[in-house]
């Protein structure tokens, strides 16, 4: 199975979440590629399996980058997803706000996770591995 994560991040922490996610999924015996919005087109989204988004929440909302890239994936209906955000406000809306958008395309969201970040360049909460540890666990297994 193929997996493609997704991700925007202004200061390297969501970044530094992918890479450890994406080390863990790899071991998991998944062939797994990630891409910064910033390198691919939306409509040039890499064809795969199972998507992972993740994003930072900017001002309560997806940064307009990302909401503009979301909105820009040709539909692709069936296929599942999970998403993720890197927050300092746990209340933050940015998981359904994705959602909503990509419900729209038809794509079916089965896991989410927040990840705390301790100020607005980060660092990480302590427990971000842990945390993405049991992410990956739920949906992989
Ligand atoms: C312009 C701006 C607005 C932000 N607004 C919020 C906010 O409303 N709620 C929140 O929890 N974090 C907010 N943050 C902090 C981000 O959550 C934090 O910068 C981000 O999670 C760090 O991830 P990154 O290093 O991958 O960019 C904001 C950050 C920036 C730069």
């Amino acid at each position: 199975m193929k997996v493609c994560i997704v991700y925007e991040s202004k200061y390297g922490n969501g970044k530094k979440c992918v890479e450890y996610l994406q080390n863990i999924i790899k071991a998991k015996g998944y062939d797994i590629d990630s891409f910064s919005i910033r390198e691919i087109k939306p409509n040039l989204l890499p064809e795969a399996d199972f998507y992972i988004f993740s994003s930072p929440t900017h001002i309560g909302n997806v940064p307009w980058k990302m909401r503009r890239f979301l909105k820009k994936i040709k539909p692709i209906g069936g296929i599942k997803y999970a998403l993720m955000t890197t927050c300092i406000n746990p209340d933050t809306k940015v998981i359904q706000k994705m959602e909503e958008i990509l419900s729209k395309k038809g794509m079916i969201k089965i896991s989410e996770t927040k990840i705390k970040v301790k100020g607005m360049k980060g660092p990480l909460e302590e427990k971000y591995k842990e945390k993405l540890d049991a992410f990956a666990e739920e949906i992989f297994g």
